[in-house]
């Protein structure tokens, strides 16, 4: 009897966990499954270690971003922002361009082009929460990316 009750109990869990999991995708995202359905691209470990490089700087600089918003130093902010501006987009050479989707190109340019403009605003505004605000909905671009390109390098994959 404890047993099949205990049983039951287990099963109405689990039938509210999954319900609680259809029901919000950001809970989902939480308990993501093994499987990586997201869009492949597939480079040479050096292509993934080009991009990966711009990634570490993007972090590196929304950091130092959110340190002079904190101060405030909105000059400080403006620095942090134009280095990651169309000034960081160095050549991409040609055999990795055509690797990569149209979409994921443009996401890429329209990231830089948002940090020219927050470093426009931070000087000519010198407004933190408008310079915070332009920051979340350009890491929303960031997060929108993530969840569905993953760099894949063949041959490689066993090595990690
Ligand atoms: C155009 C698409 C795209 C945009 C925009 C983008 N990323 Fe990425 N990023 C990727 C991909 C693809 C990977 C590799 C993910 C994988 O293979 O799992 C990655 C990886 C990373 C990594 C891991 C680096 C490492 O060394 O492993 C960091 C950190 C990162 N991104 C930060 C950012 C930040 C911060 C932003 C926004 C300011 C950003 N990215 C915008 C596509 C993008």
């Amino acid at each position: 009897m404890k047993s099949s009750s205990l049983s039951i109990a287990g099963a109405w869990l689990c039938l509210a966990f999954n319900h609680a999991l259809a029901a919000e995708p950001h809970h989902a995202a939480h308990h993501a499954p093994a499987t990586d359905t997201r869009s492949v691209l597939t480079l040479t470990p050096a292509e993934r270690a080009m991009i990966l490089e711009e990634m570490r700087l993007f972090l590196a600089g929304v950091q130092t971003m959110t340190g002079a918003l904190a101060k405030p130093d909105m000059a400080a902010v403006a620095q942090a922002a134009r280095d990651m501006g169309q000034k960081m987009v160095h050549e991409v050479p040609p055999a990795l361009r055509a690797k990569l989707p149209q979409e994921f190109r443009q996401q890429g340019f329209s990231v830089h082009r948002d940090f020219d403009q927050i470093a426009l605003d931070a000087d000519s505004l010198q407004d933190v929460s408008h310079s915070l605000n332009q920051l979340s909905a350009t890491l929303q671009k960031c997060v929108s990316c993530h969840a569905t390109y993953q760099i894949q390098t063949p041959f490689l994959d066993d090595s990690h």
